[in-house]
């Protein structure tokens, strides 16, 4: 994974609006077409009506290139409120958010032991949710 989508993603971590949890979370992907798309956190009093930084990039990819977006590979970074790195990994509900539209893609994170690790989108997610082919809708 190319180091400019790991600091585009602690840069957009910094954008982040987390004042209820302080964990500061940033994803930057790189669509198949080669753009960059950017995403964080964004917290809520009402804790569950947050949104996770990896499904606000995904957002932001669809909107712009629609339903043919392809992920190619995402980093995701968590920051503290001083600006310290965390260890950080996509949560269940981003993970199968991500294999829909790249199980061959690249995800890029902390590790918990605090070193960049890099794996397979489809690998984070074995057992996942397909949709089957129930015929005409
Ligand atoms: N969070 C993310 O944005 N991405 C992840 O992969 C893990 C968790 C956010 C959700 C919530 O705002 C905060 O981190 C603590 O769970």
């Amino acid at each position: 994974m190319s180091a400019d989508l790991r600091s585009a993603a602690e840069r957009v971590a910094r954008q982040a609006y987390a004042p209820h949890s302080g964990f500061h979370v940033g994803a930057a992907l790189r669509s198949a077409r080669g753009q960059i798309y950017l995403g964080c956190n964004v917290e809520n009093a009402a804790y569950p009506v947050s949104s996770c930084a990896e499904r606000g990039a995904i957002s932001a990819a669809v909107a712009a290139e629609g339903k043919d977006f392809k992920l190619h590979a995402i980093a995701v970074v968590a920051l503290n409120a001083q600006g310290d790195s965390l260890p950080v990994t996509p949560c269940g509900a981003c993970r199968q958010i991500l294999v829909e539209f790249g199980a061959d893609a690249e995800a890029g994170f902390s590790a918990p032991d605090g070193h960049w690790q890099t794996v397979r989108v489809g690998d984070l997610l074995p057992f996942r949710f397909i949709l089957p082919d129930i015929g005409s809708r």
